[in-house]
């Protein structure tokens, strides 16, 4: 049985990355999504490679109206808002805004959803990027234990994914200064890891699958860290915790 068999999501950012290994996943486990992203063609590119079972629709996270119109397309396409992944997300000083609650008016009235916000470890933890960047991911961590305690009654459930240093054009373009040296920047990533392998979006999409499914129904605010416990293990617990080569 596919493990979102019937459900349908919004994801933001999932034309590149992280989002994109979520939406390849979710698709394969039976949801439908819309792919809600800035770049067009990354987009377009995705839906047309996935089929039927996606709906591209140029998104700008910053901007309430599209947030409000990339909903409304889920519901009007697929009949439902189950899943909302607030996913996109830059590093630099503007940092993400794509955290505000506006998918919870669609899940209240179902009486059931379920909001996967994108975080970090630099949320969790200081010294792991810019001040802005590491400001705003607390703040995603906050806001969503905060929306999380409004929204149980509802049946609705906010969780936080917290990856860490993954590998996708952002990290690429900050390890090697060129957002599509990906070969160099899984490299350079994989050398931090025990075990020498950086995890990829497909294994982020695995921790988001089992956010989006019906399985973490007893998961609520809480905060899921990626990261082969690099960051939030002390060296000397790393050195214990070897990660299997593949
Ligand atoms: N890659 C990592 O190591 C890592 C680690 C921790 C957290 N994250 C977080 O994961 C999320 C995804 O990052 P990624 O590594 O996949 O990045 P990425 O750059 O590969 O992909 C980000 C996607 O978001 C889209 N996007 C950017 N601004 C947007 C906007 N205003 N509106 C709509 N879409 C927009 C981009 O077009 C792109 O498709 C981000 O929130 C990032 O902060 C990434």
């Amino acid at each position: 049985m596919a493990r979102l068999a019937g459900k349908s999501a919004v994801v933001t950012g999932g034309a590149r990355g992280i989002g994109e290994g979520i939406v390849r996943r979710f698709v394969a486990e039976g949801a439908r999504c819309v792919i809600a992203d800035i770049d067009v063609a990354a987009g377009e590119a995705l839906a047309a490679d996935l089929g039927d079972a996606v709906v591209f629709l140029r998104t700008d996270v910053t901007s309430e109206a599209d947030i409000v119109a990339a909903i409304e397309a889920c519901v009007s396409s697929f009949g439902a808002l189950d899943v909302m992944v607030n996913n996109a997300g830059i590093v630099g000083v503007t940092g993400p805004i794509g955290e505000t609650p506006l998918e919870l008016p669609v899940m209240v009235r179902q009486g059931s959803g379920s909001i996967i916000n994108t975080a970090s470890t630099a949320g969790v933890q200081g010294g792991l990027g810019p001040h802005v960047y590491t400001t705003a991911k607390h703040g995603v961590i906050g806001l969503s234990k905060s929306v999380a305690v409004e929204a149980a009654p509802f049946g609705v459930r906010v969780n936080v994914l917290c990856p860490g240093a993954t590998l996708s054009s952002l990290t690429a373009g900050l390890v090697t200064g060129d957002k599509d040296n990906l070969d160099d920047a899984y490299e350079r990533l994989s050398s931090k890891y025990v075990g020498g392998r950086a995890p990829k979006p497909a294994d982020m999409a695995n921790a988001a699958l089992f956010m989006a499914s019906d399985e973490s129904e007893f998961m609520n605010g809480a905060v899921m860290v990626v990261d082969a416990g690099k960051e939030t293990l002390s060296d000397r617990a790393a050195k214990f915790y070897p990660i299997p080569t593949r």
